[in-house]
């Protein structure tokens, strides 16, 4: 599995809602580790397993810590249960390539969710995990950021959401304002 294989807009699969995960074996460990070396590879902080064609309700988030190494962290068939407030954030995804876009969210969750041994665990957050997490959920249920936006905001990024989607790769000619281009 490697950074090419996460599959871009466009991809059936990345709009299918995902099926529980029910087995909690050797092999789903070693799909995390791939998983995390290629979320990795592709510098994302957060990889559902829908994007890397599996259709089944699990994640992953590296999470950056001060000492510049990355924490990571597994969840399976999350599910919110409580949230609050409400925020924007500037949201990218490694399945919608060199676009980035402030995005609306509640601010803090409470959920559930299954450990990698299958464990029933609750965690509660209102940061970046929080952030990251509800993004991540999504595409477990077939939704992308972008679906997020205003009609009109979406309406500027037709063209090259086509193009990406016929292409299945990063489209040249991304709007300034949706790019994640440096300055
Ligand atoms: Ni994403």
């Amino acid at each position: 599995m490697t950074a090419e294989e996460i599959l871009i807009f466009g991809n059936p699969t990345l709009r299918k809602n995902a099926a529980p995960l029910t087995v909690f074996d050797d092999s789903l460990k070693a799909t995390v580790e791939e998983m995390f070396t290629t979320m990795i590879e592709a510098d994302g902080i957060g990889l559902a397993a829908p994007q890397v064609g599996i259709s089944k309700r699990f994640l992953i988030i590296g999470m950056p810590r001060e000492d510049d190494e990355i924490e990571r962290l597994f969840f399976a068939n999350p599910e919110v249960v409580a949230m609050e407030g409400e925020s924007e954030y500037d949201e990218g995804c490694l399945s919608v390539p060199g676009i980035r876009a402030e995005i609306l969210r509640p601010e803090w969750i409470r959920f559930r969710y299954q450990d990698i041994d299958g464990n029933q665990l609750e965690l509660e957050d209102g940061g970046l995990l929080a952030r990251v997490l509800q993004h991540e959920i999504d595409h477990l249920n077939g939704i992308l950021f972008i679906d997020r936006l205003s009609p009109s905001k979406r309406s500027l990024l037709k063209k090259t959401l086509q193009k990406m989607a016929e292409t299945g790769q990063k489209p040249d000619n991304i709007p300034a304002a949706f790019s994640d281009a440096e300055e």
